[in-house]
């Protein structure tokens, strides 16, 4: 795990800063005491995380841009002058995918080509990482972990783009970045990290179990699963952005010893099913809370890709704190507090420490 003092005065951008994710690290951070930049458009769902704990009042400065436009990211990257950079900027969901592909590659591919370019190009930056997901690798529809060395594939266009997103990365590290030549031709250790889904409490994207469950539960109706029995890596929101952090003060340590790939997931027992995940939550969250399974049928959507976190473990240090009964019950608790009208960005930093602490 990372040294909290590291990050103290750390200049750090974050592409993708309105979304569920990358709120959640602007306060993770703003808490650390680094400076942060954001780029992204505007947050993508109403309500969202970002304007109920008003992470943009920790920023130093929030841009509002496309990452396609390549114009004005170089010229934020180069005004900003960033000593990290991380990238989560995407159109991240696998349905919406499937409605609009060509502009899921634009923002996922080219909007990564876009960064990688410009950073050749902005002295600063020591360490970079790309976020891509568990879905980048080809699906074996195998029980064992996936290595980082396994191929790149992806079923969907989302899961493809951010295969593609990873290829890229990969590239720009050979051509531009690589780590022969750290120190007399660049001074940029480049990595990518992988991570499952994600929980937390603030999610208001579609179609994503904790969301809908939410949004149920705040309507009072009952709520609608599909996929019952198909099983989903989660983990807490903050284990991904710990490992993110914990890379990127080694990349900027170290340089390129760990400018690679590297995947952040939940424990073998945390890997359940959507109906356990639900029939938990409702139990938790009391009050009649119960859910229905809708059986129309759906897009496809790949089986249970497991990561093999042994690297992330041995060689960063990193490993998963909360389990998913403390994950869900973290969401239980932020949403109580929401709809009881609290501070929401108090209720934030509290659950950052309280994980910082486990
Ligand atoms: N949420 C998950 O379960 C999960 C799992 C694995 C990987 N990821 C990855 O993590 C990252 C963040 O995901 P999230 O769940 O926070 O998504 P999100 O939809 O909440 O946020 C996406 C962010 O990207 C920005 N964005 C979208 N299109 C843009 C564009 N054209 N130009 C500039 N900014 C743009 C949005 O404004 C927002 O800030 C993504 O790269 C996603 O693929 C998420």
């Amino acid at each position: 795990m990372f040294d909290r003092e590291f990050f103290i005065g750390k200049k750090v951008f974050i592409t993708g800063h309105t979304g569920f994710k990358g709120s959640w690290l602007c306060m993770l951070l703003s808490y650390l005491r680094a400076d942060v930049y954001g780029y992204a458009l505007e947050p993508p769902t109403n309500p969202a995380l970002f304007n109920i704990a008003g992470a943009g009042s920790l920023l130093k400065k929030s841009i509002i841009g496309d990452i396609r436009d390549y114009k004005l990211l170089r010229e934020s990257l180069m005004q900003v002058k960033p000593e990290i950079v991380i990238h989560m900027a995407a159109q991240p969901l696998v349905r919406e995918s499937y409605l609009r592909p060509v502009e899921t590659y634009e923002i996922n591919v080219m909007g990564t080509v876009h960064l990688l370019e410009a950073l050749r190009h902005v002295d600063s930056v020591k360490a970079a990482i790309n976020v891509t997901t568990d879905k980048c690798y080809e699906n074996k529809e195998w029980h064992w972990g996936y290595r980082e060395n396994e191929p790149m594939g992806g079923y969907d266009p989302y899961s493809n783009s951010k295969s593609c997103s990873e290829l890229v990365t990969a590239s720009f590290r050979n051509s531009y970045f690589n780590p022969a030549d750290y120190g007399v031709k660049h001074h940029l250790a480049l990595a990518s990290a992988r991570a499952g889904n994600v929980i937390g409490g603030g999610d208001w994207a579609d179609d994503r179990l904790i969301p809908d469950f939410i949004r149920s539960i705040v309507n009072r109706q009952t709520v609608r699963i599909r996929s019952p029995y198909a099983i989903r890596p989660w983990q807490h929101v903050l284990e991904p952005l710990a490992g993110y952090l914990t890379l990127a003060a080694l990349l900027y340590r170290d340089g390129c010893r760990y400018a690679a790939g590297w995947n952040f997931g939940p424990e073998d027992s945390d890997a359940q099913n959507v109906e356990w995940i639900t029939g938990t939550i409702c139990r938790m969250w009391g009050d009649g809370a119960a859910y229905e399974i809708d059986t129309h049928p759906q897009p496809h959507e790949a089986n249970y890709l497991k990561l093999d976190c042994s690297n992330a473990k041995t060689l960063l240090g990193w490993y998963p704190k909360w389990n998913i009964q403390t994950a869900l019950g973290s969401i239980v608790d932020w949403t109580k507090e929401y709809i009881a009208g609290k501070d929401m960005k108090s209720v934030c930093m509290q659950q950052i420490e309280k994980y910082l602490n486990s």
